[in-house]
């Protein structure tokens, strides 16, 4: 394996572990954690921890895209194999809900903090709920057909 595809892989993967652990993290201890906190209380952390969460998904996101491209050129671009396709069109799907999360639903989040209108903030922490699971099983089921791509 060439340095540079190795390099890549490990970015990849790296980018892979931050934002498919950092939602495990969210909903699996986070979340239930602070199921019995106020609301007064509870927004204002969940917008404070998801506004530097994101940040780290952006970033994430960002390497997985360049060095998945890298990695499917290397793989043979349009030749490449379906698993590594599906891989791709996965990824994608995932970013695009990412995006969802960030641009649409999280600034639901944040103005409902500074307004102070907890039902407002409540129900938008519900939609990103929905959506990161959604994202967590897209994940999962990402990797195991990345893993699929080494020739089952
Ligand atoms: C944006 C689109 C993406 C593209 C174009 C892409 C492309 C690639 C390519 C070409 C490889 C190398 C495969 C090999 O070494 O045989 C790879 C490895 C891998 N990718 Fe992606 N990827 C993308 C997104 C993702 C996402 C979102 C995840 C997981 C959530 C993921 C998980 C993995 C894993 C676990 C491997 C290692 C597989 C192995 O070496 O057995 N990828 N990716």
């Amino acid at each position: 394996m060439g340095h540079a595809i190795a390099v890549a892989l490990f970015l990849h993967l790296l980018g892979v572990a931050v934002w498919v652990g950092g939602m495990i993290f969210a909903h699996f201890c986070l979340r239930p954690a602070l199921e019995d906190l106020s609301p007064q209380l509870r927004l204002p952390l969940i917008e404070s921890v998801f506004g530097r969460f994101f940040n780290w998904v952006g970033v994430s996101v960002i390497v997985i895209l360049l060095t998945g491209g890298f990695l499917l050129m290397q793989f043979g671009g349009e030749h490449a194999t379906w698993q590594l396709h599906a891989m791709a069109g996965l990824g994608v799907l995932m970013m695009l809900i990412f995006g969802h999360i960030r641009f649409a639903v999280f600034p639901r989040i944040r103005r409902a903090v500074q307004a102070q209108k907890w039902p407002d903030g409540a129900r938008a922490v519900g939609t990103v709920r929905r959506l990161v699971v959604i994202n967590l099983v897209l994940g999962i089921v990402t990797i195991g057909v990345a893993v699929l791509a080494r020739g089952f």
